[in-house]
């Protein structure tokens, strides 16, 4: 953990001033997110980065738990929560892959552009369901870089050894559905703006 996490110490900065690559999908999944929100909801963002989706959903439920491994990112989603004025959202570091799981316990996850970065997202996905209560829904938005860039599975190892690229993990989007759907998922919703987005998936946990 402690070899990632430092890559994305390293990396938050230069992360939280990048502009959002597409900002219209960005508000699209957000307004799609909030279809399914009520006040009284408790919410687990795992993989946060700098918190800005955690903190646009914080004042239409009861509270956010969001967590990184990265302190950097957390520091800085801390400041941007307090500057917002949102007190309904806590940032802890954690790990996805190793964190205690409460059975039940959420109304809703959010995993966004972290699935293609574990190792075994399986695993994670199994993770979320548990910790979901019956009809509690899983959020994702994860790039699926399988079909249109597949001869990166071959260059990420070696970007990683380098120093250059986290662990990334390619698939394509029919294997990431078929994870979901081996879990016990239903996917409700099923969204990729253009082939070389990020597919968008709400997926339930059925009662
Ligand atoms: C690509 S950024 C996405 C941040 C944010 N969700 C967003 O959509 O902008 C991935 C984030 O996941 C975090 N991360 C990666 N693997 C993780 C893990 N196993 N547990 C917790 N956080 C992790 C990184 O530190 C980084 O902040």
């Amino acid at each position: 953990m402690a070899e990632l996490s430092a890559f994305w110490d390293r990396l938050a900065d230069k992360y939280a001033a990048q502009p959002i690559a597409d900002e219209d999908a960005y508000r699209t999944k957000l307004a799609r997110t909030q279809e399914h929100l009520t006040p009284e909801m408790e919410i687990f963002e795992f993989g946060c980065g700098t918190g800005g989706t955690a903190i646009a959903h914080a004042p239409h439920v009861r509270s956010v738990r969001a967590i990184d491994f990265s302190t950097r990112m957390l520091d800085m989603a801390r400041q941007r929560a307090a500057e917002a004025g949102v007190d309904n959202v806590t940032f802890e570091q954690g790990d996805i892959t190793s964190i205690a799981v409460e059975p039940g316990r959420y109304d809703m996850v959010l995993g966004l552009s972290i699935l293609h970065l574990l190792k075994d997202r399986q695993a994670v996905i199994a993770r979320v369901y548990e910790m979901l209560k019956p009809g509690g829904r899983f959020v994702s938005s994860t790039a699926c870089l399988g079909d249109s860039m597949k001869w990166f599975g071959y260059v990420a190892p070696l970007g990683r050894a380098l120093g250059l690229l986290p662990m990334l993990n390619v698939m394509t989007p029919d294997q990431l559905r078929a994870d979901m759907i081996r879990t016990g998922f239903v996917i409700e919703h099923d969204w990729r703006p253009n082939p070389k987005s990020a597919l968008f998936l709400i997926a339930r946990k059925p009662d």
